[in-house]
């Protein structure tokens, strides 16, 4: 009899500290992530939560404003309403002006006074970057630099290599790297770790994993939203810096990595590290931009901040030479999909060419392999088929279609769920390492060059983005319709 695993691994009782706790991503993503893990019985009520803000504010009005933000979660708990009440017994909320010196001393008193020795405590700095030297400080001098101190930050670390280095310089003189846990939160999406074990716990997939065997590989992220309420931070990034140098260059990696010898934080990275240093520096003419037609309206000015880029992208190793990488993101889209096809290259000899019939001869049906990473997680292979029947040898394209919605009856948990997790686990195998970071960076700053000297095509919301000749007829249909209604 196989004995059966835990549903989830256990956590030591941590102190989540979140400066800016306040803000939006800490009431839409880290709190109702920590609830949903109290619920799963993950954090537990030894655990603190500390939420650090400017503003004076009681638990109520703290409760007042999370709660639209955990209505989603909370419509399939039974008992929603008494379990938010007692998690919300573990929230303390402190009010600290991080511009002032010493600050935090006195939260250092309380903190510790509570804290067991060595109990991990965990800094979630949910603020803007520009305060994130500030805020290490108001730490450091606070005497809450401790070995058992970690410090969570989230993109934009930086908007180019230099501004990156720098951001990290003040980050790595008050913690060490070991400390430090950079959040892409696409890693910690169910189907994006789902990409290694399909990779690396299958045999039957890496023999064809390479340029002998596959033609190109698509990674789109597309969504409907537009830049809403961030019109402000993202009119400075654009979608290069906002979506590309992490989020798809983070896919990349993973579709692209050699096999680490262990699944653990140096190994995975490393080797994803060798994936962005072996990055061919982007041609302009494979560069495409696009902007949605409200956008300057919603700006309020002008401006040929790109919502949509499009590009292809050589890897030059012995793996994957010659086969490109098409990589597409944009805002107001026809649909939210994000996915990655990977179509293999046709047979080397077609033995129906000449029965003149669908799938014979010109036509090609090539075999695709399509993880979709979001919405509808799952794994589809196009393969193609025998029409049953009489009549000759009549093909056509069908598919093993797995759907992770379907397959397990549990819910896919968000992302910062399990990235939370493992920060209190001391586990860094899905946050980016500096050395990732920089070499991303130094991949994308001849690009932001170069995207500046172009101006971006309009393209009309709700479409398909602007009519880039970039993928040729190479484009697998994303965005067909008919699929999206399947
Ligand atoms: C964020 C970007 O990192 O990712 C946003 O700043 C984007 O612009 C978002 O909308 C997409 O994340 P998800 O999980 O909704 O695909």
């Amino acid at each position: 009899m196989t004995e059966s695993l835990p549903q989830s691994a256990i956590v030591p009782p941590s102190d989540y500290v979140i400066i800016g706790g306040t803000g939006d991503l800490s009431l839409r993503k880290i709190v109702p992530a920590l609830f949903l893990r109290y619920v799963a019985g993950q954090v537990t009520d030894d655990f603190r939560i500390f939420i650090v803000g400017r503003h004076a504010l009681d638990l109520a009005e703290f409760k007042a404003k999370l709660q639209p933000h955990c209505r989603e979660v909370m419509a399939g708990i039974d008992n929603a309403a008494k379990l938010l009440d007692q998690f919300l017994r573990l929230v303390e909320i402190t009010r600290i002006d991080m511009s002032v010196a010493n600050s935090m001393v006195g939260f250092a008193d309380t903190l510790l006074a509570k804290a067991h020795a060595g109990r991990p405590i965990i800094f979630y700095l949910s603020i803007a970057p520009s305060l994130f030297g500030v805020a290490c400080r108001r730490i450091d001098e606070a005497g809450l630099a401790l070995p058992q101190s970690r410090l969570v930050v989230e993109k934009p670390i930086g908007h180019d290599l230099k501004s990156s280095q720098a951001t990290n310089d003040e980050l790595l003189s008050t913690f060490t790297e070991e400390q430090i846990y950079r959040i892409d939160h696409y890693l910690g999406k169910e189907t994006v770790q789902n990409l290694m074990a399909l990779r690396f716990a299958n045999v039957i997939f890496e023999a064809l994993w390479n340029n002998r065997y596959i033609d190109n590989i698509q990674i789109t992220v597309a969504e409907i939203v537009g830049v809403g309420g961030r019109a402000d931070y993202y009119d400075k990034y654009g979608a290069i810096r906002d979506m590309l140098q992490n989020h798809l260059l983070q896919l990349l990696c993973l579709v692209a990595m050699e096999p680490p010898a262990r699944f653990n934080a140096d190994q995975v990275r490393n080797e994803k590290k060798r994936v962005l240093e072996a990055l061919r520096p982007a041609k302009f003419e494979d560069v495409v931009l696009g902007q949605y037609q409200e956008y300057a309206d919603e700006v309020g000015a002008a401006t040929t901040t790109e919502t949509y880029v499009a590009l292809k992208i050589l890897i030059d190793n012995w793996r994957w030479a010659g086969v490109p990488f098409y990589i597409r993101t944009g805002k107001k889209l026809a649909t939210r999909a994000s996915e990655i096809a990977i179509t293999f290259k046709n047979r080397p000899h077609d033995i129906f060419a000449k029965n003149g019939i669908r799938g014979g001869g010109d036509e090609e049906i090539p075999n695709r392999l399509i993880i979709r990473v979001q919405p509808h997680e799952g794994l589809r292979l196009l393969l193609t088929s025998k029409e049953p029947g009489p009549g000759g040898m009549r093909l056509f394209p069908s598919e093993l279609n797995l759907s992770f919605g379907e397959t397990f009856d549990e819910r896919l948990p968000d992302a910062y769920e399990r990235l939370l997790m493992d920060i209190a686990r001391g586990n860094q195998t899905l946050f980016m390492r500096l050395d990732e970071v920089l070499a991303a960076w130094e991949f994308i700053d001849p690009i932001v060059a170069m995207a500046q000297k172009q101006t971006p095509l309009i393209y009309r919301a709700g479409g398909f983005g602007p009519e880039d000749t970039l993928f040729g007829n190479q484009t697998y249909g994303w965005l067909d319709p008919k699929e999206e209604e399947a």
